[in-house]
């Protein structure tokens, strides 16, 4: 029988789940179909009722009903309660709940495909909106050496430490946020951009010194090569798109609906193919 999953967004048309879930399938010989569901902005929750009342199992969540998910679940993963945020639904007898695979999705792709491994790094992580949040905690969980979050409004970096300091948890990781005027001097191994800037084509105030010899510079937005990736390149690192990331997010959701890991790589390779054609 076959099972039935979905992504729901606002706008959605452009989204590339039910590509990369169909490979996952097939991949794995799993019997599911995953469609697009655009839910008006104001009915978030009717949409989702919809889908649990035809019978389906599961959804993705994405821009901009992250929060609105994340209220609605019955029952929250540790790693939706970290985010703040929820890209996974499960729909099982007993109600909804929520998950959060980003930041799982961007550790996996920094660490398995491009082979970079965070432990004792300086990290860098740009922005203090809902794409930050959703990386923190998996990214601390890497134990790099230490991890400065710069925001262009400061007070939303400092308030993303505070919440760190105030778990009631021994890190072994130095977390501070910075202003990106006080990043002069300062080197990092990885540099992670989590900001929309990309999105208006806006460069980021970065020092040109910031990228330490073999760093590695990592866009969490996809399909377009950004100001920052072009900075970095043009600074020494090694730049990545959000490519992998989408498709390891997608494969931890997909390993929570099905028990199943599939494989990424031919599916990350089918992307890049696709889009040098
Ligand atoms: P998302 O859910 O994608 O993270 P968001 O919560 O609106 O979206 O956060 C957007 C992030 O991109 C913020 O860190 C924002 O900086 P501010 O907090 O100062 O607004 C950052 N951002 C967006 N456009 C930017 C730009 N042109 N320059 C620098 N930072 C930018």
């Amino acid at each position: 029988m076959t099972d039935f999953y979905a992504v729901i967004g606002n706008p959605i048309e452009h989204s590339k789940s039910p590509v990369i879930h169909h490979a996952f399938a097939q991949l794995t010989h799993q019997d599911i179909q995953y469609e697009r569901v655009i839910a008006p902005l104001d009915e978030f929750t009717e949409t989702v009722q919809g889908l649990i009342s035809q019978g389906f199992k599961g959804a993705n969540v994405t821009v901009p009903f992250k929060l609105e998910a994340f209220a609605m679940a019955n029952r929250l993963t540790e790693r939706a309660q970290d985010a703040g945020a929820v890209n996974t639904l499960i729909f099982d007898s007993q109600g909804i709940i929520g998950d959060n695979t980003d930041g799982i999705g961007l550790v996996r792709d920094i660490t398995k495909n491009i082979g970079v491994s965070f432990s004792g790094k300086r990290v860098l992580l740009i922005g203090a909106g809902g794409a930050s949040e959703g990386v923190l905690h998996p990214i601390l969980a890497t134990q790099p050496e230490l991890l400065i979050i710069t925001n262009r409004t400061l007070d939303k970096a400092l308030n993303m430490v505070k919440r760190v300091e105030a778990r009631d948890e021994v890190l072994y990781v130095s977390v501070s946020a910075y202003a990106f005027d006080d990043l002069h001097g300062q080197q990092f191994d990885i540099v992670i951009n989590a900001t929309s800037a990309g999105l208006s084509d806006s460069q980021l105030p970065l020092p040109s010194s910031i990228f330490a010899p073999n760093a590695l510079a990592y866009d969490m937005m996809y399909g377009r090569i950004t100001p920052f990736m072009a900075f970095a390149k043009q600074h020494g690192a090694m730049v990545f798109d959000g490519l992998g990331m989408l498709i390891e997010q997608a494969a931890e959701a997909f390993l929570v609906w099905r028990g199943i890991r599939p494989p990424t790589a031919p599916v990350i390779e089918m992307f890049k193919q696709q889009a040098k054609a």
